[in-house]
């Protein structure tokens, strides 16, 4: 057999996707994986994570991402429940499909839960965002990262000091490769594709002479549970944002915790003014045509951190901790946290023209994907016919 035919021959590569900020680094490397020759054979797995229209199909219409395989249909639940139910369905996929190795992306609860079901089968798994870290165990994400970064095969980075973070946790330097960071694949993809702000607001019900985005606007997303999740801390932030608006109009787009959260705390009055606008989540080409057009980003999402590093948009991030150094040492990002003086000094310094300009990571380049492909590749025939290799 042939070298390349081994591939073809030993199962498919398995790529599990869960939620939302999965779906922008998955659709570049099932690209990459269908553009080699021999194409890497690979079975998309959705475990359902997310499930609204607006979550979920929506962002695979965006991304040109092809219909699932299998959609295990997880739905929502409290973190154990949903871990485990991502685990007990995971299962016998992976004894009906004999993939050759398992691929997950970022940090959500989807990306642990398969990891452990695949690890504990013997077969290897390859984590793609490896080595990110917040140093923040209250966020589920963190306790995601670690565990995934220890018990995984091959953990392909987005920066270099991913490998510092690895290596201190005693993970063998030779386990890990830096390859860049798959979600600006999708951001230089799609970038000519990106909806004009002004098709968008007013799709979304806000005529120019309500809502002008032509005159300036910020871009505004919440959704972490430390920010959303209680009434003490959505409040403050809302009525900073609320009074942000009075100088710069905001669109927020919200995340279905964040929109019922306002709605069981009866904060609805803090983001009724004429210069906020309440917006569902949005669409991939939505939110880059918005991002890409706004004076500013106030988010505490992890993805949008990088995204506007790699437009050149400043933004300001609601959280005390980032696991992106890299977007605030070398890019456009500054940690504001959730204290009112430090959001509006920050929000002064970028309206007064002195906000970060930054520049582009190292391979940030739109060739994330690519790169994976062929490690992968390589790896997996070495894995499988040493004697070929
Ligand atoms: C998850 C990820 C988070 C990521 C975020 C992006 C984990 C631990 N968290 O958080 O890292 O930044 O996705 O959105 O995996 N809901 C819906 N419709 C949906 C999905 C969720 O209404 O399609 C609501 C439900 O009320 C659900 C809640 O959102 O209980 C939270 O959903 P969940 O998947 O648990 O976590 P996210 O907050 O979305």
């Amino acid at each position: 057999m042939k070298r390349d035919q081994w591939l073809s021959a030993t199962g498919p590569v398995l790529c599990v996707v869960g939620a939302r900020p999965n779906f922008m680094k998955m659709a570049p490397i099932l690209r990459a994986f269908a553009a080699r020759t021999p194409p890497l054979p690979t079975l998309l797995v959705h475990t359902g994570q997310h499930y609204d229209a607006d979550m979920n199909d929506r962002l695979f219409v965006d991304l040109r991402l092809p219909v699932p395989d299998l959609n295990l249909e997880v739905g929502s639940g409290s973190h154990a429940v949903q871990t485990a139910e991502v685990m007990r369905r995971f299962e016998p996929v992976l004894e009906t499909h004999r993939p050759s190795c398992v691929l997950v992306v970022g940090d959500v609860n989807s990306t642990l839960a398969c990891t452990l079901v695949a690890v504990k089968k013997y077969i290897p798994v390859a984590h793609v965002e490896a080595g990110l870290r917040s140093f923040d165990r209250s966020m589920p994400e963190e306790i995601n990262r670690v565990l995934t970064d220890q018990i995984a095969d091959l953990l392909y980075t987005t920066e270099r000091a991913a490998h510092d973070n690895l290596a201190r946790e005693g993970i063998d330097a030779s386990r890990a490769h830096f390859v860049g960071n798959v979600m600006i694949d999708s951001l230089l993809a799609s970038r000519t594709l990106a909806i004009p702000p002004q098709e968008t607001m007013r799709r979304g019900g806000f005529e120019p002479s309500a809502f002008d985005v032509d005159a300036g606007f910020g871009v505004v997303t919440l959704h972490r549970p430390s920010n959303v999740d209680r009434e003490e801390t959505l409040g403050p932030l809302l009525a900073v944002l609320r009074d942000v608006s009075e100088r710069l109009p905001l669109v927020f787009a919200l995340h279905p915790r964040t929109r019922a959260n306002i709605d069981r705390f009866g904060l609805g009055e803090l983001v009724s003014g004429r210069r906020m606008a309440m917006l569902p989540p949005q669409g991939y080409l939505e939110m880059l045509g918005l991002m890409s057009a706004a004076a500013l980003v106030l988010t505490d999402s992890g993805g949008m951190q990088e995204e506007t590093t790699a437009l050149g948009v400043p933004c300001l991030t609601l959280r005390e901790n980032t696991e992106r150094p890299i977007t605030v040492l070398q890019g456009t990002n500054t940690l504001v946290g959730r204290d009112p003086g430090a959001i509006t000094r920050a929000v002064d310094e970028v309206l007064s023209g002195r906000g970060k300009r930054g520049r582009v990571p190292e391979l940030w380049d739109g060739r994330s994907a690519e790169r994976i492909a062929a490690h992968l590749a390589d790896w997996l025939v070495r894995r499988h016919a040493p004697a070929a290799a």
